[in-house]
Parts: structure tokens; C-alpha cells; sequence
């Protein structure tokens, strides 16, 4: 769940409620949450006060004199200033035949008085981060009648959508193939050109547009025709002459519902992808507990790669997989035996073909997470060569993923200046030198001018310090740098 203090911070309520007593509760335990709600005694005055002022949330009851909960939802679901509130009913009639009329009347939930003190909170939240999703989403609406198109058009702006028009189904195709994304699509069915059946087809055909939901919007009533459409994909089947209002009303829970969806699924997966990352983790730090000479190694090339990316102008989302990649490029080593990892001399060829198995190990790890899909590329192609002699593959240039060779440079520069059984690591100056020279046949010519550009690399004033190399050099809180950066480089 979303952060409830955000969420409900500042938050405008309106209780409705003609007892004293409930709206007394009502507004305690809203209070709790840090909401000041404003009451009403019935649905005439909280009307009234709808139109004389903003909310964010209409919270009534059902059974009230002069005007009760139903009739009240009507009317703010019928007038364009109020429409767009979301109203939560409240009662102690929980038939499901009360339930159908609230939700027919426009409320976006039902909640019965004696769930109230468990779970108003949650059920707020819920409602909310479902109108916050819907604000602004893009709606295609596809149908040969200009009538129809400017009507549902005006009728789903009132309530804050944004549309897109197209007189048929090909148009709609042809504005779905030059990227226009809609969140939702509406389309009639008999239309010249491309009818909505053939238009739904191809939509559905489609892996990137399959999951936009479709809503079909036809005058033409046959139970086949219906059936054949809800088969090929779409979702709901609206028969015309529609209320506007029902056709908002069915676009918000469609919208919503699949929204709310797409979200858990977002948590789901982040959750999944931090307990991963966590065992991922152990098996780095294993690795690199095995193999002392390489211990922090990917860490520093985990800050250098994502400073570059941050240089480079990369997105956050960008840079975290980047920082990510570094950490984790080299896991694949934890399939090298000790014999050949920790051997001090120089490898024979066999041995040197073991090691190179590491990217393929490491991508063969992680490949069963979809979560570190992202991260792949970076695992598996960070030994290849600009000039194609690296490994796996032997890929050439721009063909190289560019998360790779940017990690390739910073893996380059970080295992020429650590320490190794066999070799004392390099100062600075000698190996950005050699970075330099190898720009263009082992390493990427713009990510090694980057890369210098952000040097040095070793600020004596952070040695000094004995601190971090901190992220204050770049203002993106993905950067941290660590120890191990500084620690091998200095010397
Ligand atoms: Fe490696």
C-alpha cells in the first residue's frame, strides 16, 4: 500500500451522515489519520456544500431525510463540477441490492458500518489511489458518427480524462502504431475501412497493446456478435443509445480496477525483486569472500558505472539498473573453481576459458528472475571488445549494449588500479592512460571520454578524510560511493 500520511495529508472529506453520533465516530477516526472532515446531515445540504466548495472524498450513509445516499450520488455523478469526486457509501444496509444501486449510482465503493472501525482507512486509500491513477489517463475513442466521437469525448473530459479520436478502426490502428498509448480504448463496430471487430483483433494480436482494455460501444445487439467480441478481448460491450454517464462511470471501474492491478503487481514485484537482490547479495559477498584481491571490486564499479550514466543523462530508473549491474556483473565467478579464481600467476589458455565462462554463468543465475531482466545485458556483455574480441558473443561496437561498456570501463580502470597477488596496483595517471589508449578497440570511445571527464577519480582531499568519495559530485541519491573505490586507488 501507498504511504497513507501522504496520501491523506490535507485531504478534504466530506461526512454524510443524519446521525450526530456516526459522524462523530466517522470524523474521530479520520482525525486519527491526520484528516480534518467537514460533516453534513444529509444528502441536500452535503449536495449544496459540493458545489460551493472542492473534496477530495464523499463519505455517506444511505437512508437519510430530504435526500438520501443514492439520490445523492446521482446528483454529484451528473453534474460536471462534482462528478469527479469519488463518493464512498457508508451504511448499514449491505444487501447486495444496496450494494448494485450504490455502485450504479456512481460510488466507487461500498462499505458497511460495521467494517467501518477495521478498515475506513484502508478503503479510503484504496479509492484514492484509484482516482489519482484514473487523473489525466488517455482514453481512444474510434467511431465513424462525429456525433457520438464529440459526445463521449465531452463526457470523458468532465471528469478529467484525456482523449484521442479516430473516425474508424484503422485509425485507431495506424494511431496505436505510431505510439500513441491510451489506457483505454472505446470502439464501435460497424465502421467503414476497419470495423471494430477486425480493429480488436489486431489490437489483441499485438503483446504491447493486448493488455489496454477495450470497451465496445455498438448500437448492433446481437448476442453473437457480443460473444465474438468479449472472445477476441474486449472487456465490457456497451449497447447504444448509452447514458454518458454509465459509459464514465464503466470506463473509471475498468480503468481502475486494471490500474489497481498493474500496481500490486509493481509491488509484487519489487518486493520480489528486493528479497532477490538480497540473496544476490550473499552470493557476491561469498564470492568476494573467497577471493580477497577482488573484495569491493564491485561496489567500485558499481559508483563509477552509475556516475557515468548520471553524466551521461540517463533516467533514474536507467541509472539504478546501472548501479545494480555493477554490483552484481561479476557474480558468475561464483561458478569458477578456486584453482583457476584465486591462482596468482598467469593463466594458462584452459584456465583463461573458464574464467571467461563467468558472464555466462552470472546471466544463467539471473535469467530465471524476471525482475533482473533489466540487469542482463550488463552481466552477460561486460567482457566484450569494441573491436569484437571480447566474450561471450564477440560483439562489435554500437551492437555492444551501452550499460555494458559503460561498466566495462569502470571494471577496466578498477582492475588496473587494485592490487593483485602478482602485481601491485597501478597509480591514477598510469591508468587512465591506458583507458585512453584502449578508447575505441577494447572500450567504448564516448563512454571512456565520460569517464575522463569525471576523473579524478582519487581526490586526495576524500583520501585525506579517510571518507567516501561522497555522491555530492552528482546530486542523484542512486550514487553512493563506496569504500572499496577509494581504498585500491590511492596510492
Ligand atoms: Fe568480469
Amino acid at each position: 500500500m501507498m504511504n497513507s500520511l501522504h496520501l491523506l495529508k490535507d485531504l478534504r472529506v466530506l461526512i454524510v451522515d443524519d446521525s450526530a453520533v456516526v459522524r462523530s465516530v466517522l470524523s474521530k477516526e479520520l482525525l486519527r489519520s491526520g484528516v480534518n472532515a467537514v460533516q453534513a446531515e444529509n444528502g441536500r445540504q452535503a449536495f449544496n456544500m459540493a458545489l460551493a466548495r472542492e473534496f477530495d472524498l464523499i463519505i455517506t450513509d444511505i437512508e437519510m431525510p430530504f435526500m438520501d445516499g443514492i439520490e445523492l450520488c446521482r446528483r454529484l455523478k451528473s453534474n460536471p463540477k462534482t462528478r469527479q469526486i469519488p463518493i464512498v457509501i457508508l451504511s448499514s444496509l449491505d444487501s447486495e441490492k444496496d450494494i448494485q444501486r450504490g455502485y450504479k449510482a456512481g460510488a466507487s465503493t461500498y462499505i458497511s458500518k460495521s467494517q467501518a472501525k477495521d478498515s475506513l482507512i484502508e478503503t479510503i486509500e484504496t479509492v484514492l489511489q484509484k482516482t489519482t491513477f484514473q487523473r489525466g489517463r488517455l482514453i481512444l475513442v474510434v467511431d465513424d458518427s462525429l456525433t457520438v466521437r464529440t459526445l463521449v469525448e465531452r463526457g470523458l473530459k468532465e471528469v478529467g480524462f484525456e482523449v484521442v479520436k479516430a473516425e474508424n478502426g484503422q485509425a485507431g490502428l495506424n494511431l496505436l502504431k505510431n505510439g500513441v498509448r491510451p489506457d483505454l480504448i472505446l470502439s464501435d463496430i460497424d465502421m467503414p475501412v476497419m470495423n471494430g471487430e477486425e480493429f480488436c483483433r489486431n489490437v489483441h494480436s499485438d503483446p504491447v497493446l493486448a493488455s489496454i482494455p477495450f470497451v465496445v460501444l455498438s448500437a448492433n445487439n446481437d448476442r453473437p456478435i457480443m460473444r465474438r467480441m468479449l472472445q477476441l478481448g474486449a472487456d465490457a460491450y456497451l449497447v447504444k443509445p448509452f447514458n454518458v454517464d454509465q459509459l464514465v462511470i464503466t470506463v473509471e471501474k475498468l480503468l481502475s480496477d486494471k490500474l489497481l492491478l498493474l500496481h500490486k503487481e509493481k509491488e509484487r514485484l519489487e518486493a520480489e525483486q528486493k528479497l532477490i537482490l538480497a540473496s544476490i547479495t550473499s552470493l557476491c559477498c561469498a564470492l568476494e569472500a573467497r577471493d580477497s584481491y577482488t573484495r569491493g571490486h564491485s561496489e567500485a564499479v558499481s559508483y563509477i558505472a552509475t556516475r557515468m550514466a548520471a553524466e551521461m543523462g540517463m533516467s533514474r530508473e536507467e541509472i539504478e539498473l546501472v548501479k545494480l549491474g555493477g554490483k552484481l556483473h561479476d557474480l558468475g565467478k561464483i561458478g569458477v573453481v578456486d584453482s583457476v579464481l584465486l591462482k596468482p600467476g598467469k593463466l594458462s589458455d584452459e584456465e583463461f576459458a573458464i574464467i571467461k565462462r563467468h558472464p555466462v554463468i552470472g546471466a544463467d543465475i539471473l535469467r530465471p528472475v524476471p525482475s533482473m531482466a533489466g540487469i542482463l545485458p550488463i552481466v552477460y556483455h561486460h567482457h566484450e571488445r569494441m573491436d569484437g574480441r571480447g566474450y561471450p558473443e564477440g560483439l562489435k561496437g554500437d551492437s555492444i549494449p551501452l550499460w555494458a561498456r559503460i561498466t566495462a570501463v569502470g571494471d577496466t580502470y578498477h582492475a588496473l588500479t587494485s592490487d593483485r597477488p602478482y602485481r601491485k596496483g597501478m597509480e591514477m595517471g598510469k591508468a587512465l592512460q591506458i583507458i585512453r589508449e584502449a578508447s575505441g578497440s577494447q572500450l567504448c570511445p564516448d563512454c571512456v571520454s565520460v569517464f575522463l571527464k569525471l576523473a579524478p577519480w582519487d581526490e586526495a582531499s576524500t583520501a585525506e578524510k579517510g571518507d567516501l568519495v561522497t555522491g555530492s559530485s552528482s546530486d542523484n541519491p542512486a550514487i553512493e560511493a563506496p569504500k572499496s573505490l577509494v581504498i585500491p586507488v590511492i596510492k
